[in-house]
């Protein structure tokens, strides 16, 4: 067992055990992304209900030449949270870089997509970096003098409550340094019955992504939770303009997680994850509020999701 591995565990457990021995009923949504996880995330992307991989990187591959202009050649790229990076290939051919710098916390993805771009990009130097890009990363000291470009896809910043995305982007700033670009995917507002089906979707794939965080105590925390017990409840928050996901108990229900005993009454709900949905303006005020400046934006003819670039420029006096 690695460095890592064991760090991960100690956080698991550490943050399971406040959700069921402190009844805070909430799990961060970092954890549902094991390798089951991470597989059944990838079958989501695949879902006609499921818009914004496609339309993020209908984007992607739509705005080529916008990026090429406004981001220009022999950057280095940085990606936060790099997964399995399937949309990084289309940015790169774009933009011509210097460098790749996918930064990921689990080792074992951040190998194999690194390898899988690689092979595309045989010229281009690859420099993987096993982080938690919570926190500012030490970057690689062959990207040190390179201008540099961070990439964020995904919407994954909606999955943080505001105080954190603001946290999220102000180390990025420190991470990538003043004069860096970021490219950042954020989902919009929208109807919400196209939110709600984009995570509960009909063949019931989210439901199992979700359960699958369950499975996962089960295996890792020596747990026996009955899983068959509980359903995936997708809920629209108006207030917070964000999708919440709830595991909700069906029955009285009682379990062990690492020798201790926990019983669940039925109805009760343990929130496992946030989605939240920008404005324009709410996204580029989230943005300033971490330390950059929106300098250009691209959407869909929908308004589905845009896809924005910011620079990181010196704090100035403000009145
Ligand atoms: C990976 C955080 C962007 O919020 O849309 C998809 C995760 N959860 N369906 C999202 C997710 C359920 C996804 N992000």
């Amino acid at each position: 067992m690695d460095m890592t591995t064991s760090i991960v565990d100690h956080t698991f457990r550490k943050d399971v055990r406040r959700c069921f021995d402190e009844q805070a009923y909430a799990i961060p949504a970092r954890w549902l992304y094991d390798r089951r996880g991470s597989e059944l995330f990838e079958d989501i992307t695949e879902l006609p209900e499921y818009y914004p991989t496609r339309t993020e990187t209908g984007l992607l591959l739509d705005h080529g030449s916008d990026f090429a202009s406004a981001i220009g050649k022999g950057r280095a790229v940085i990606e936060f949270g790099s997964g399995s990076s399937v949309k990084t290939p289309h940015l790169l051919r774009a933009i011509d870089p210097a460098a790749y710098v996918p930064i990921d916390i689990s080792g074992e993805f951040l190998e194999h997509s690194a390898a899988m771009l690689q092979d595309d990009f045989p010229d281009l130097p690859v420099h993987p970096v096993e982080a938690d890009f919570m926190r500012r990363v030490q970057l690689p000291d062959a990207v040190a003098e390179l201008p540099k470009l961070g990439f964020f896809p995904g919407s994954t910043i909606g999955n943080m409550i505001a105080r954190s995305s603001v946290d999220l982007l102000r180390s990025m700033r420190e991470t990538l340094g003043i004069g860096s670009q970021l490219l950042i995917g954020m989902d919009r507002v929208k109807d919400r019955q196209v939110l709600l089906d984009a995570y509960d979707d009909s063949a019931g794939v989210t439901a199992q992504f979700s359960l699958n965080l369950l499975d996962r105590i089960n295996r890792e925390l020596d747990g026996d939770i009955p899983v068959g017990k509980f359903r995936h409840v997708a809920v629209w928050n108006d207030d917070y303009a964000r999708v919440e996901i709830y595991l909700e108990a069906q029955d009285d229900v009682t379990f062990s997680i690492d020798g201790t005993s926990h019983s669940l009454a039925a109805g009760q709900r343990i929130h496992i994850e946030n989605s939240h949905k920008f404005g324009l303006r709410d996204a580029r005020l989230m943005l300033r509020a971490g330390g950059w400046t929106p300098l250009e934006d691209w959407s869909d003819e929908r308004d589905y999701f845009t896809l924005i670039l910011a620079e990181a420029h010196p704090y100035k006096h403000a009145p």
